[in-house]
């Protein structure tokens, strides 16, 4: 079930949330600029050109995003500047990232990244702002090298906070019944799971149950390159 690639959104819905909440958001936990260095993640350097590329296809000229998991800070810095139209929103639970997601801020100014926000999927509700919605969550790399739990709580997160147009967008390697796990992948899910036995690569099927319990579909599921895919859910009341 691979789509093509012919996905762009050219509206928003009408009745997405108030752009001002979002502006005068009240108190969030965050992390001012500091001077840590950039840390920098070499897949991330190798994914976030194509990460960008598909996110311009999927989403409309204007929006509010929260990156879930940011990590290093290089796909928000990246991205932030793709998505000129776009507010965006990294976070993470790990207060080093923090610092590194802020330093990449720094060195890659754009108008739209936003101070990072330390935010954990476990600790649900998630402590935003109240009235707070996005028109896209974004989270990479984070189901397969976080306890099983974290798949639940992202999808019941994102759920909440999206607009009724938003997008779910989930980047990584996923297993698929009746496909053939890549070698890569297979080593891949072997080493995860050496490291840490809540770890691992995710069933598709599974990780899509728990969006439909949260609300949200699968709408389309885009190949991506060295094994990855990416994965855009939306509102499930809402039209494809
Ligand atoms: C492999 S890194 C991916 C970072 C970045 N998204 C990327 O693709 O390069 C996994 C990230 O998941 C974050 N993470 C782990 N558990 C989490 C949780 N419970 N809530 C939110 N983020 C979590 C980690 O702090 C880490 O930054």
């Amino acid at each position: 079930m691979f789509d093509s690639p012919n996905l762009t959104r050219q509206t928003l819905g009408s009745n997405h949330c108030d752009r001002a909440a979002w502006q005068t958001a009240g108190p969030m936990p965050s992390i001012a600029q500091t001077n840590d260095s950039c840390r920098t993640s070499p897949a991330a350097d190798r994914n976030k050109s194509v990460i960008l590329e598909a996110l311009q296809r999927l989403l409309p000229a204007n929006g509010r995003l929260l990156e879930i998991a940011s990590g290093t800070g290089q796909h928000a810095a990246h991205c932030a500047a793709g998505l000129p139209g776009w507010t965006w929103q990294p976070s993470d639970p790990d207060r080093s990232a923090l610092s590194s997601i802020a330093a990449w801020a720094a060195q890659q100014p754009s108008p739209g990244l936003q101070t990072p926000l330390m935010l954990d999927v476990l600790a649900e509700p998630w402590s935003l702002a109240p009235d707070q919605c996005f028109d896209a969550v974004f989270c990479a790399n984070m189901l397969h090298i976080a306890p099983w739990a974290c798949c639940g709580a992202l999808m019941r997160g994102a759920a909440s906070l999206l607009a009724p147009q938003g997008l779910l967008i989930t980047y990584g390697p996923y297993r698929v019944e009746g496909e053939p796990i890549a070698d890569g992948n297979l080593s891949f899910d072997a080493d995860l799971r050496a490291r840490n036995p809540q770890w691992g690569i995710r069933w598709l099927h599974e990780v899509t149950a728990q969006a439909n319990t949260a609300g949200l579909r699968l709408d389309h599921r885009l190949a991506m390159p060295a094994n990855n895919q990416l994965l855009v859910f939306a509102q499930a009341g809402q039209d494809a």
